[in-house]
């Protein structure tokens, strides 16, 4: 399997005109199938092979388009110049396209480009190794075991207690059915949603398929738990909703003081922490629901940004803080979100400190000498609400109080936001922008106000707490918020401590 990988991964080099060095050859000696099955998918996705290639993908970087240097840089208060970052914060993915007018067309091509993506992880399962195309199903006559890879485009709980997917791929559709008295493929199909890309064995006949087994993308289940050689800390933090009335200013100055005080209760962690990550909703708007301007403390956009980056300003300039919008922020709600716009957010560039990113993106951190960082995928998490709401498995199992489950459940599908109404998205048609192509080794987010830390498939799932206190929004949909929780990752042991403040 593994000398299958490499001999892929070296054909595709030569395909793009990239010489395989025998240094090269080396490095994929020392990787393990996971990371292989990595590095595959990073230069299949690249844009831009030679570069990324150049750029260091045999370290595990993906370099696309997106990533520029000048992304690495903030604007100096004095100069009005842009200061380049330390090299240890990488921004591997970060997505600036403007938004544009969108024609159906687009959205065809933007689902065929996922379809493709999709069906190509899919196809290295050992069970969808022989698919067979929708039409061709259609076409036989005979009973027969089948494997097919599709897109679901509608599903259905029948009187008869079923569930009949309809999936389609590029040859056409195909009624699935799902028997009850198959428990683990019934349990699987329950938490089908409308347009994810899964893979299905069955039979055939009549024109259908009667499914013994549905198949996720999902994350390889052998990801090797990367431990940093140099000490350091990353904190999480997430939804501060600046300028709100509910905002917790007294908890979050004890933040401020906790981290400036390197002799306090927690000197070794405050000593070496060395990442702040900040995942959406830094402030909490202006105009985002009716009847918000009662709620505000600040009314005004450039206020809350001020204030925002007043109190961030207090951060030991040591600490790099990474941050991305979310649902609150002043930018389009479509994701993926671009990076917090300087023209409402100056006094957050002026932080020398503090980096900017899209929602979603990946930035890898903590890399030295023979060590290749971490990769931290970062999404606030606005799909959350229709997943907790629409998957019974989530919702039954504490919904709005576990994160982590959404955060797993978008794993398996490879897919921060399958279904096409769960979130507001921008329908690129090059690269679908909300895939999970890279697989990360911290998965951050936000958005629901409490925290969760999680395990999966040794991928790390954090999700920030908040520091609002509960709203009457929340109060009538039946958020539980725990705000002032700060989850602090070791990267040396990965051991994380939540701390409460
Ligand atoms: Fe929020
Ligand atoms: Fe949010």
């Amino acid at each position: 399997m593994q000398a299958e990988i490499k001999k892929k991964i070296v054909r595709r080099l030569l395909e793009k005109n990239i010489l395989v060095s025998s240094e090269m050859v080396e490095e994929l000696d020392r990787l393990t199938p996971d990371e292989l099955r990595q590095r595959l998918e990073i230069i299949n996705a690249s844009e831009e092979p030679q570069l990324a290639y150049k750029e260091g993908i045999m370290q595990g970087e993906a370099v696309t388009k997106s990533q520029e240097p000048e992304r690495n840089a903030a604007i100096d208060k004095q100069t009005g110049q842009q200061q380049i970052r330390p090299p240890n914060v990488k921004i591997v993915r970060s997505y600036s396209e403007p938004t544009k007018k969108y024609e159906p067309a687009d959205f065809v091509s933007y689902f065929n480009a996922r379809f493709r993506e999709l069906e190509r992880i899919l196809r290295n399962r050992q069970e969808l190794s022989q698919v067979t195309s929708i039409a061709r199903i259609i076409s036989k006559t005979e009973r027969e075991n089948v494997a097919l890879i599709g897109i679901v485009k509608e599903k259905v709980n029948t009187q008869t207690g079923k569930i009949i997917l309809m999936v389609e791929d590029l040859s056409g559709e195909i009624r699935v059915i799902v028997d009850p008295s198959k428990q683990e493929v019934f349990a699987q199909a329950k938490s089908v949603v409308n347009d994810e890309v899964i893979g299905i064995t069955g039979s055939s006949g009549n024109r259908m398929v009667f499914a013994n087994g549905i198949i996720c993308p999902d994350v390889p289940l052998t990801k090797h738990v990367k431990k940093a050689q140099e000490e350091g800390y990353a904190a999480f933090l997430s939804d501060l909703h600046v300028g709100s009335k509910k905002f917790l200013k007294d908890e979050f100055e004890k933040f401020l003081r906790w981290v400036n005080d390197p002799t306090g209760k927690h000197a070794h962690m405050v000593q070496n922490l060395k990442y702040i990550f900040i995942v959406g909703d830094l402030v909490d708007g202006v105009g985002i629901y009716p009847g918000q301007e009662s709620e505000l403390e600040i009314k005004d956009i450039y206020a809350q940004y001020a204030e925002c980056a007043r109190l961030l300003g207090q951060i030991p300039k040591h600490i790099q803080i990474i941050v991305c919008a979310g649902n609150h922020d002043a930018i389009r709600l479509s994701e993926p979100q671009p990076e917090l716009p300087v023209e409402f957010a100056k006094p957050l560039y002026e932080l020398s400190n503090l980096i900017a990113v899209s929602n979603p993106a990946v930035v890898n951190v903590h890399s030295s000498n023979g060590f290749p960082g971490f990769d931290i995928l970062l999404y606030h998490g606005y799909s959350f609400d229709y997943y907790i709401q629409n998957v019974d498995e989530i919702r039954n199992s504490g919904g709005y109080d576990r994160a982590d489950l959404v955060m797993k459940f978008l794993l398996q599908r490879r897919h921060l936001s399958p279904s096409h109404t769960a979130t507001l998205y921008v329908p690129d048609q090059k690269r679908d922008p909300l895939l999970i192509d890279i697989v990360p080794d911290f998965f951050v987010t936000g958005h629901i106000h409490k925290t969760a830390v999680a395990n999966y498939r040794n991928i790390s799932l954090i999700c920030g707490s908040c520091w609002q206190a509960k709203t009457d929004f929340q109060e009538r949909v039946g958020h539980h918020p725990e705000p002032a929780r700060v989850p602090i990752v070791n990267l040396q042991t990965r051991e994380t401590k939540i701390l409460r403040f």
